[in-house]
């Protein structure tokens, strides 16, 4: 049995990896083998807690200037590498040996409102200051651009200028818990 492994990489609440974990705990064709993440306190280290997944913690230092995460990810040999709500910008050296096999989430319809800066309510600020009438998630792969990569699914969500950043946020986060553990599963295995 060819097991698929991901390891995640998340900076804050973690409530992506959450559900991803949560979905594919019923798949016995996937393993979420464990949680990156540069933050020590990070909510998602207490959800790895509950949820009985590894974590692991790496400092600036770590990621930047050594080779000690790309040392770890070779020794995890990833199938995929999701990042979920992650906001370092990842080394050209892990991007290089993991080739197409970093995906990420974007809460927004890149190439709108991507780029450096541009994570959490400062995207959907933009979006709502942009007068826009949609918004949505991107899923895209990871390249050494920021939010540039190639992208695998749109979802978009209509917004109106009555709606406040709050209410864009809970829907973009509805919109990530449905379709990003789908969109996993689609890349790990191909469209079913
Ligand atoms: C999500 O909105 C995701 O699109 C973005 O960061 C957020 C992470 O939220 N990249 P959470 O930590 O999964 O709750």
């Amino acid at each position: 049995m060819n097991v698929k492994r991901i390891v995640l990489f998340a900076s804050g609440s973690g409530s992506n990896a959450e559900c991803i974990i949560r979905y594919f705990s019923k798949n016995p064709m996937v393993e979420v083998i464990c949680v990156l993440t540069n933050r020590r306190d990070a909510p998602v280290l207490d959800r790895c807690n509950r949820l009985q997944v590894s974590a692991f913690y790496f400092n600036r230092y770590a990621f930047f200037h050594s080779d000690a995460v790309l040392r770890q990810l070779d020794g995890l040999a990833p199938d995929l590498i999701v990042l979920a709500g992650f906001l370092w910008k990842i080394p050209e050296t892990i991007i290089h040996r993991f080739q197409g096999k970093i995906i990420n989430i974007h809460p927004a319809l890149l190439p709108k409102h991507g780029g450096k800066g541009m994570y959490g309510t400062h995207v959907h600020e933009a979006v709502k200051n942009s007068g826009d009438t949609e918004t949505g998630i991107t899923i895209h792969y990871v390249n050494a651009a920021y939010d540039q990569g190639a992208i695998i699914e749109q979802v978009k969500l209509g917004v109106t200028a009555a709606d406040t950043i709050a209410e864009i946020a809970a829907g973009v986060h509805a919109l990530e818990y449905e379709h990003f553990p789908r969109v996993i599963e689609k890349v790990l295995f191909g469209d079913k």
